[in-house]
């Protein structure tokens, strides 16, 4: 896996982000076992709990067509702070099984994490589905 390129992609990403009520735009970039990167974007509404986060929106392009197993996903929110994916987001993506979890603040300033190290008792409905 190249973690710059997925950064580089999550940053990319970013860029079609639609933030006008906050004005923080988050970039994610989602790598399937097969190797193909979903990018996604932050979308606000104007009725704020309407707004999807970038990762979510990465998992859902990248489920509607079809993938199911992941590797990564690379997140970059602003340049002085890491944006660690909402709980929420760490849900939708858990649905799939663990994956690592790339924060970063640039190519070079990055911090990495499983998914099930940041949430280890998500919900589910299966018995002692973890
Ligand atoms: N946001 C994300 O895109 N991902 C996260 O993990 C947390 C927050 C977005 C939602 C909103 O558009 C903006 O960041 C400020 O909360």
């Amino acid at each position: 896996m190249n973690k710059t390129r997925l950064i580089t992609m999550a940053m990319q990403a970013r860029e079609n982000a639609y933030a006008p009520y906050s004005g923080f735009k988050v970039g994610a970039a989602l790598l399937t076992k097969a190797g193909t990167v979903y990018g996604g974007c932050n979308i606000e509404n104007a009725s704020y709990g309407l707004t999807v986060c970038a990762e979510r929106t990465a998992v859902y392009k990248a489920v509607s067509e079809g993938e199911r197993v992941f590797q990564a996903i690379a997140v970059i929110g602003g340049e002085q702070t890491y944006a660690y994916p909402c709980g929420a987001c760490l849900q939708v993506l858990r649905e799939f099984g663990n994956l690592l979890i790339i924060t970063a603040i640039s190519v070079d300033a990055y911090q990495e994490q499983m998914l099930y190290d940041m949430i280890p008792f998500g919900f589910s409905w299966e018995k002692n589905r973890r």
